[in-house]
């Protein structure tokens, strides 16, 4: 199943209940939570206390993106029940293998994400252990900025490398995803859309997310 993950750093945070009330009501199936530090990324988001305050509010599971160095030391922290995924930066961890054994070892699907220059190869010997790959389509960093279309190679590569070796971890797309492009997103092998300013831009957010997951269904 093709599945919606919208980005809550595109929210208004004054009312991030009642945002994510929305996202649930239009039918997306995650919610992604952006996590940047201001070391790796150029922006501070928010934390794990922000995150947290969601638990129990809506049933949808939380699909987390670290964008922060060293994110071993603050992954427990981002474990609740309602944690699907924990994805951490390729390029942030600098024992990658260990990295994902700690987010498996807290009961949490293991993702990793791959900035738009940072070739799959880096992933060669990781593979086998992944729940997730995340492929970025923007620098990240912030939301709302334009996809960049080498993406959609990457992501039909992947694809045949996971078939190559008979694996099934999910394949995710993050980074200017929008109405238009989602169906060649989908064509090319993507299974998790982070869209951001694609949902809580629109003036009615749960219409904007019904026709999201019903472009989904169709799939
Ligand atoms: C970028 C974030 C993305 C972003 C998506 O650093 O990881 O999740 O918020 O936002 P849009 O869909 O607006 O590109
Ligand atoms: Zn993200």
């Amino acid at each position: 199943m093709k599945q919606l993950a919208p980005s809550i750093l595109s929210a208004d945070f004054s009312r991030l209940g009642d945002s994510v009330a929305q996202i649930e009501k239009g039918g997306a199936h995650l919610i992604h939570v952006d996590v940047m530090d201001g070391h790796f990324v150029p922006n501070i988001s928010f934390g794990a206390a922000v995150m947290k305050s969601l638990v129990g509010k809506t049933s949808m599971p939380f699909d987390v993106h670290l964008m922060i160095e060293n994110p071993d030391t603050y992954l427990e922290d981002f474990v609740t029940p309602q944690t699907e995924y924990i994805s951490v930066h390729a390029e942030a961890s600098k024992h990658l293998h260990r990295t994902i054994q700690h987010i498996k070892a807290q009961g949490v699907k293991a993702g990793v994400t791959l900035n738009p220059s940072t070739p799959l190869s880096v992933l060669d010997y990781v593979y086998e252990d992944l729940d997730l790959v995340m492929l970025m389509s923007v620098n990240p960093g912030f939301g709302g900025q334009k996809f960049i279309p080498q993406t959609i190679r990457k992501a039909k590569d992947l694809v045949k490398i996971r078939e190559e070796r008979g694996l099934d971890f999910k394949i995710e797309i993050d980074g200017g995803v929008n109405l238009k492009n989602i169906k060649e997103l989908s064509e090319a092998g993507v299974e998790i859309f982070v869209a951001g300013s694609a949902v809580f831009g629109a003036e009615d957010v749960v219409q904007r997310t019904e026709e999201f997951v019903k472009l989904l269904a169709d799939e």
